[in-house]
């Protein structure tokens, strides 16, 4: 084994960077709500990979399902073709807990992947070339995601993007104004995560699902990273009473490995399979291993009791976060932004985490927010524990 000097190096040597300070920790083991370094100090994971480890690290029934499947078969041909039973109990799974009309699942490898087939589903299905999206919401990457990004400093730098695409203010009235008879669909998150954790007015929701039903609009709801319980019930739309056309799934989708999913009605995804025929393909889409360990997670999910907990957790969260240098406290369930006067300060604050043991990070959109969406298996210790290391973290008073 190379030694840890060498990792460093070779990491920003050849592994392609995406910023020019990452964190650079090499962990070689984690579990549960623990990374273990190089040097095999522990670290409490408050962030869960990214609302992606809904089940801890390394859940021993994920990865017993993803050791059986691998006995059995990895990729056979592209998505689509043969029947892979861990695709069709993991469809079926995920049918089982949604909605009638969201009973058609596509299977991509990413979160970005599925922003792109729901935007092509929508144009494909009205026939119309329009889509509204919401300033400070991200839905990925890929140029399409770019193109409905809500953040003009990263689109602005990756022009041209795709065209027909409006940027409008979410929670806003206004906003409303701008879904036409040409809109094909509009993308939002069902709480802003990126933005620092930004959840919408109830009956701005509905109206936007009014206003979108009196246009013959798609409404698109990304629960990529609210899904799965995060927000306390197991998708983000429930709390609203508020059902999508389509549904965006992507992180904890996977149990730890890579996948996304669009989800409709059949008679809307059925459109994908004719004129052309073959109009959404992927090789790798809905992943075997993916399958199975996705699967096993959401078993594990749904028979845990955790979803039930997140509230009560997230109070505890908000009642021991108090100190004069915290600005605010949003919270959607274990998905909460710890608001600081500015990047700097938070940027401290979490460099001292780090160095503490705790491993949390800030919001994209809102970088003042320091973020909190630990694995749900987090317990009240382990709570008392975070907060306790953040609150000493805290390095400076107003
Ligand atoms: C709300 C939301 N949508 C989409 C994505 C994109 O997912 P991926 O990184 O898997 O492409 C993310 C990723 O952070 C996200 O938070």
């Amino acid at each position: 084994m190379s030694n840890s000097q060498d990792n460093h190096r070779l990491f920003h040597r050849h592994v392609a960077q995406t910023s020019p300070n990452p964190l650079g920790l090499e962990i070689v083991k984690a579990e549960g709500l623990f990374l273990v370094d190089r040097n095999g100090k522990e670290y409490l994971d408050l962030i869960g990979g990214i609302s992606v480890c809904n089940t801890g690290h390394r859940h021993p029934r994920v990865v017993q399902a993803i050791k059986d499947q691998a006995d059995r078969y990895l990729h056979l041909l592209v998505y689509g073709e043969l029947i892979q039973s861990p695709q069709v109990e993991y469809a079926t799974l995920l049918a089982a807990h949604l909605p009638p009309s969201l009973d058609s699942i596509y299977f991509t490898n990413s979160g970005a992947e599925a922003t792109e087939g729901a935007m092509k589903l929508a144009k494909r299905v009205t026939g119309r070339p329009e889509i509204v999206a919401f300033n400070k919401s991200y839905h990925g990457s890929t140029q399409g995601a770019l193109s409905v990004m809500g953040d003009e400093y990263w689109r602005n730098a990756f022009r041209p993007l795709l065209p027909g695409i409006r940027h409008v203010d979410y929670n806003t009235p206004e906003a409303l104004d701008a879904i036409t008879t040409q809109t094909a669909c509009v993308i939002a998150e069902t709480v802003q995560a990126e933005r620092g954790v930004f959840a919408p007015d109830r009956d701005w929701l509905k109206e936007l699902r009014r206003r979108c039903d009196a246009t013959g609009t798609l409404l698109v709801l990304d629960e990529i990273q609210t899904g799965f319980g995060r927000t306390g019930t197991l998708w983000g739309f429930q709390q609203y009473n508020v059902l999508p056309d389509i549904l965006l799934l992507g992180k904890a989708l996977g149990g730890g490995l890579p996948m996304g999913a669009f989800i409709a009605g059949r008679q809307h995804m059925w459109t994908l399979t004719g004129d052309p025929v073959l109009g959404h393909i992927t090789t790798f889409g809905g992943h075997p291993l993916s399958c199975a360990a996705g699967l096993a997670s959401l078993q594990v999910l749904l028979g845990s009791g955790w979803i039930e907990e997140v509230t009560r957790k997230e109070a505890l969260f908000r009642r021991l976060l108090v100190h004069p240098a915290i600005r605010t406290v949003r919270s959607s369930g274990l998905l909460i932004a710890v608001e600081f006067d500015d990047f700097d300060q938070n940027k401290r604050v979490i460099d001292a985490c780090i160095t503490a043991g705790l491993l949390t990070d800030w919001y994209l959109f809102a970088p003042q927010c320091l973020r909190i969406a630990p694995p749900l298996s987090i317990t009240e210790e382990q709570i008392q524990k975070a907060c306790n290391i953040l609150l000493s973290s805290i390095p400076f008073f107003p």
